[in-house]
């Protein structure tokens, strides 16, 4: 305004500015210090970008943050892991979940190494015909990794815009209506910046259960916070009574030691993992012709006592275990001692019935 008396100072000009101008500000003095983002002066690597966020689908910053230390330090670039073997992979993917992403991981790194030269596409519609990777994770990768205007939606996103604009539709009905809400607020340049300011924010500011309005640079475009009761947003939906499931483990040991082993099938729950073999995991128990039926060898089995409780996202399991003993090798059989299971992609199921093993001194 030239030649007008109006004085602009911090306080008026922040006041006016778009809300995401505020957010990059807010998040250059904020940004968390996170091993996959670059330092000033230091470019983006897109590998770092995609892993962590594949990564990051599955469990929190603080967990990702050791697991990402080790991919990288074994595997630094995209080629190095397109070149490693699945088995050391899935080994160092336990504890972070769903294996098939792990095995996706690999996948995509073996495509890109293939069919782009080791390089990662930047465009959204390019990235998301990589195996592994779907609409969110594209966005995210376009936008961080590469600068490209895109609106990658995680649960802090998801929470920031449902409280921004007050959105009352319960999840996950929202999920299209917050994202069209999200897409009108991603400016045309930092759309990376912008997209992790927002789960900055989400994370440590507009957390789920209390919403420090007080240090929120968005507060005064809040409509929830003008409503007076932000935490009450998102709506969620009733939560769901997660089934029981049952399934009888056999373990059965050789005289040297070594307990019976197999690989789980490559699709599915737990996908590739070793494990005891047992009987499918229903929500019916099994009977006594199941049992008899998936025994791996006609044995005399010992019933331990107590059973192992294993929750997964959609279901609860309780296996029970029967012991027993052989000195045939079997064939094709894959066999392996307790003090060698952690060279093993043993899942945590699987872990707790080789405790649970080891407790009742069988
Ligand atoms: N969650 C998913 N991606 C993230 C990122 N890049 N930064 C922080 N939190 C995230």
């Amino acid at each position: 305004m030239v030649g007008s008396r109006l004085v602009i100072n911090n306080m008026t000009s922040a006041l006016i500015m778009p809300s995401s101008a505020r957010l990059l500000d807010w998040y250059d003095a904020n940004a968390r210090d996170l091993p996959w983002r670059a330092k000033p002066g230091e470019t983006t690597d897109p590998y770092r970008v995609w892993l962590s966020e594949i990564m990051l689908q599955q469990t929190t910053v603080a967990t990702v943050t050791s697991y990402f230390g080790n991919f990288v330090a074994r595997w630094p670039t995209v080629h190095d892991l397109a070149a490693a073997d699945l088995d050391d992979i899935l080994h160092a993917w336990q504890g972070l979940g769903y294996y098939s992403r792990a095995r996706n991981l690999h996948k995509c790194a073996g495509a890109v190494v293939a069919a782009h030269g080791g390089s990662f596409p930047a465009s959204e519609g390019e990235l998301v015909r990589l195996p592994g990777i779907g609409p969110y994770t594209a966005a995210a990768v376009a936008a961080i990794a590469f600068g490209h205007k895109a609106t990658p939606v995680d649960g802090n996103i998801e929470r920031v815009v449902a409280r921004l604009f007050a959105v009352e539709t319960p999840l996950p009905k929202a999920k299209p209506e917050i994202r069209r809400l999200a897409e009108t607020l991603t400016p045309d340049h930092r759309a990376g910046d912008f997209a992790q300011a927002m789960m900055d924010l989400g994370a440590t500011v507009c957390r789920p259960k209390a919403a420090d309005c007080a240090v929120c640079p968005l507060v005064r475009d809040c409509k929830a916070r003008a409503l007076g009761e932000p935490a009450r947003l998102p709506v969620k939906p009733p939560k769901k009574v997660r089934p029981t499931r049952h399934g009888v483990v056999y373990w059965l040991r050789r005289p040297d030691g070594a307990v019976l082993v197999r690989r789980r099938p490559e699709q599915g729950l737990l996908g590739g993992m070793i494990e005891f073999p047992s009987t499918p995991w229903d929500e019916a128990v099994p009977d006594a012709s199941d049992i008899e039926a998936h025994a791996p060898m006609d044995v005399e089995w010992r019933e331990l006592s107590g059973d192992v409780e294993h929750v997964f996202t959609h279901f609860r399991l309780l296996l029970t275990v029967l012991g027993g003993q052989t000195s045939e090798q079997g064939g094709n059989l894959r066999w392996c001692r307790p003090e060698d299971f952690g060279t093993l992609a043993l899942p945590s199921a699987m872990k707790k019935v080789a405790r649970h093993v080891a407790d009742s001194g069988f």
